[in-house]
């Protein structure tokens, strides 16, 4: 009796065992995703976010702009918050800002967007543009795009952090080109973001400007982590070798993201895509153990030898 009893107990909690492991496994950041503090402030933000570029640029397709939906609502639910835009990217601001305002996840958002343009009046009035299109009072995070005329936008951010109306101002690039002149933006520390590309396929960043942003205590956002989608199409038909599933990489994107967010200075990296099961995915990396520095050497080295 005692003996079925004790089996009845051990099969109840194994199964419930077993159940939280598939949700786990289903849901992987149902407790939140990893979250990364912003150096200035300890503010903490989830290290995956989501990019809008080309992606979100929906608005005349409604079957396009039904996925972007889901891919918001998914990526919300999944405790991601952080969403990168511009005026760059046609109708991206405009989508995300309906679309989070429909689903009423709005006040959940870390709401980044950017300004790119030359001269002081311009730069206000696309920023309000933004603003209204991403439907805030207040934007989160508001960085000079590919540092276009950034010592003029710099200082309208400069004011408008004073009153309130960004918490944040940043600056970025795409391009390894750039890295020596963002170095130079963000060294005397008064920059709270530098987004920039870093990536297998794009280490540079890791030559100086991590180390500049981690010295000025700079916020890191990650820009093409994976190469704008270069990099899937080096491993394709490649399985992700069998030692990378010990630090948790189910497919080869959390692989590259993992890759990214082993690297101390990161706080954030933003893959784009408006497809849910992707957002998944990439909120999955931001879950469970991440690369020490021998294992992101080896994960290189694989890499490099694909
Ligand atoms: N100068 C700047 O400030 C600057 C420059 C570049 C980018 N950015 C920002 O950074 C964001 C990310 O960069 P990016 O969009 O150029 O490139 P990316 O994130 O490196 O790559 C995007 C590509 O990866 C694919 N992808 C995403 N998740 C995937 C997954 N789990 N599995 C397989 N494929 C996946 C997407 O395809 P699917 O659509 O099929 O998912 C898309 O083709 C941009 O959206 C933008 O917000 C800023």
């Amino acid at each position: 009796m005692k003996t079925d009893s004790a089996r009845r107990n051990f099969l109840r909690t194994g199964a419930c065992a077993l159940g939280a492991l598939l949700m786990a496994q289903k849901s992987p950041a149902a407790n939140g995703p990893l979250a990364r503090r912003v150096p200035k402030t300890g503010e903490a933000i989830p290290a995956v976010g989501l990019g809008t570029w080309q992606v979100f640029d929906v608005a005349s397709d409604a079957n396009e702009k039904a996925q972007a939906r889901e891919a918001l609502k998914v990526f919300v639910e999944l405790g991601g918050r952080v969403i990168d835009s511009s005026p760059m990217y046609g109708s991206s601001e405009s989508v995300t800002g309906e679309l989070a305002a429909a689903l009423g996840v709005t006040p959940r958002l870390f709401v980044a967007t950017k300004v790119w343009t030359s001269g002081k009046q311009a730069g206000i009035r696309q920023m309000e543009d933004s603003m209204r299109k991403l439907r805030v009072e207040r934007l989160d995070l508001m960085q000079v795009h590919n540092l276009v005329d950034a010592g003029t936008h710099l200082a309208t951010l400069r004011d408008w952090k004073k009153a309130g109306r960004v918490r944040y101002l940043g600056v970025t690039h795409y391009h390894a080109g750039a890295h020596g002149d963002l170095e130079k933006y963000i060294k005397p520390g008064e920059i709270d973001f530098v987004q920039v590309n870093y990536s297998l396929a794009e280490p540079e960043a890791d030559r100086r400007l991590l180390a500049v942003a981690a010295d000025s205590r700079t916020a890191v956002i990650v820009n093409r982590p994976f190469a704008e989608g270069a990099m899937f199409r080096r491993v394709k038909d490649k399985p992700v070798p069998d030692w990378a599933k010990e630090i948790g990489c189910a497919s080869w994107a959390q692989f590259f993201l993992k890759w990214i967010l082993g690297h101390p200075s990161v706080t954030c990296a933003i893959p784009g895509t408006r497809n849910p099961k992707h957002v998944a995915d990439n909120l999955a990396a931001a879950s469970g153990p991440l690369p020490d520095e021998a294992m992101r050497r080896r994960m290189s080295v694989y890499f490099e030898s694909l």
